[in-house]
């Protein structure tokens, strides 16, 4: 049976940097509230006076970057695997958007995958299993999202305005007879009863019209968090996640190269770390400069990670993912 290996990650974020300072000039909010509470210094956000972008056109992009990274041409992706809670449209999916911007053959599938800040981790999962089968021997997988578009920048939305950010990354998976490298696994969980902690309800097909201007003048197409309750869940979920994927493996944290963990929030991720014990060199985080980025959070990380040289061929990675629905949970990898 081959391992599915990562041949090559990318990533694309748009130019335009924003600054907590500029989110404070409109709404009640603060640079320190903002740091203090999220780590987050900057994001970056389509600016859609200069360049209008959609989600498939930073995906296409990222997805760009990783092909070449893995020394690929077009011809050899054999599916595609996109993950998005920020669409271009309600339908058909982002990923033959992709397939077409990158002129990837006509024939070869495209899976749409809704599974938010865990969407990487849930493609990942699928393509292991399909590398594994023998179903598809390349896959690409990509996570992107714009959500400046999609956020209320007034009093009412600050909460969750300030905490995301627009980008894509990607990242080629393949078969390899290496037996010692790749996903070595790949842990997924979900709880439904917590669906409207964190969602956008509108527009609606359980609504008839699915969007009023009444509902647009209560904000209903702007995302809701209850915060508190998302970072209690998100420090307990992480950790769980990564030591169920490290004990089916029989690996220590102490034998981790490098966690990269959603980037939710710095606090979120720094208490991910002191529950599972590692040092400061075993865990990346760049959410300083992107924000929330959702399903292009971990690979948009892992792509600097990588450019950073702090991935060695034979380490251990694992990555961990906690966002709304809630889904969550954990891969380990052998570099
Ligand atoms: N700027 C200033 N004040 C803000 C604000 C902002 N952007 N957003 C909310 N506040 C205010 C609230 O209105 C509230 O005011 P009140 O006490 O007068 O009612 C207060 O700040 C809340 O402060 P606090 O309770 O200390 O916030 P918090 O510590 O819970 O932090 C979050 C808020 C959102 C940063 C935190 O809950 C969080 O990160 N949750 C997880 C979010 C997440 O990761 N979501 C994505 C999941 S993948």
């Amino acid at each position: 049976m081959p391992n599915a290996v990562f041949l090559g990650t990318g990533h694309f974020v748009p130019d335009c940097v924003v600054t907590n300072e500029e989110l404070a000039e409109l709404m009640d909010t603060s640079d320190e509230w903002i740091q203090q509470r999220t780590g987050i210094q900057q994001r970056r956000f389509v600016d859609f006076d200069k360049e209008p972008m959609g989600a498939s056109d930073l995906g296409t992009r990222a997805a760009r970057n990783a092909l070449d990274a893995a020394g690929m041409s077009t011809d050899h992706v054999d599916c595609i695997i996109y993950a998005t809670l920020s669409p271009d449209k309600a339908f058909p999916g982002d990923g033959v958007l992709v397939q077409a911007k990158l002129d990837i053959p006509a024939g070869v599938p495209a899976f749409d995958i809704r599974n938010q800040c865990s969407g990487f981790l849930y493609g990942l999962q699928m393509a292991n299993a399909f590398i594994r089968q023998g179903v598809y021997n390349n896959v690409l997988l990509i996570g992107s999202e714009v959500h400046s578009s999609g956020l209320e920048f007034a009093d009412r939305g600050r909460e969750v305005s300030v905490i995301f950010g627009d980008g894509g990354a990607a990242a080629v998976l393949g078969a390899s007879d290496d037996n010692e490298r790749g996903v070595l696994g790949v842990t997924l969980h979900a709880d439904g009863r917590f669906a409207e902690v964190l969602e956008t309800s509108c527009p609606s097909s359980a609504l008839n019209p699915r969007v009023t201007k009444e509902m647009l003048d209560t904000g209903a197409q702007y995302p809701r968090m209850q915060g508190k309750l998302v970072f209690k869940n998100a420090v307990q979920r992480m950790p769980e996640a990564v030591s169920k994927v490290l004990a089916e493996h029989d690996v220590e944290p102490k034998d981790i190269k490098l966690l990269i963990p959603h980037q939710a929030n710095l606090r979120i991720s720094e208490m991910v770390q002191r529950r599972l014990g590692l040092r400061d060199d075993q865990v990346f985080n760049n959410i300083q400069k992107y924000g929330n980025t959702t399903a292009a959070s971990i690979p948009l990380a892992l792509d600097e990670a990588v450019k950073e040289g702090r991935l060695q061929k034979g380490d251990l990675l694992v990555l961990t993912a906690f966002g709304a629905g809630f889904t969550w949970g954990a891969a380990l990898v052998r570099w």
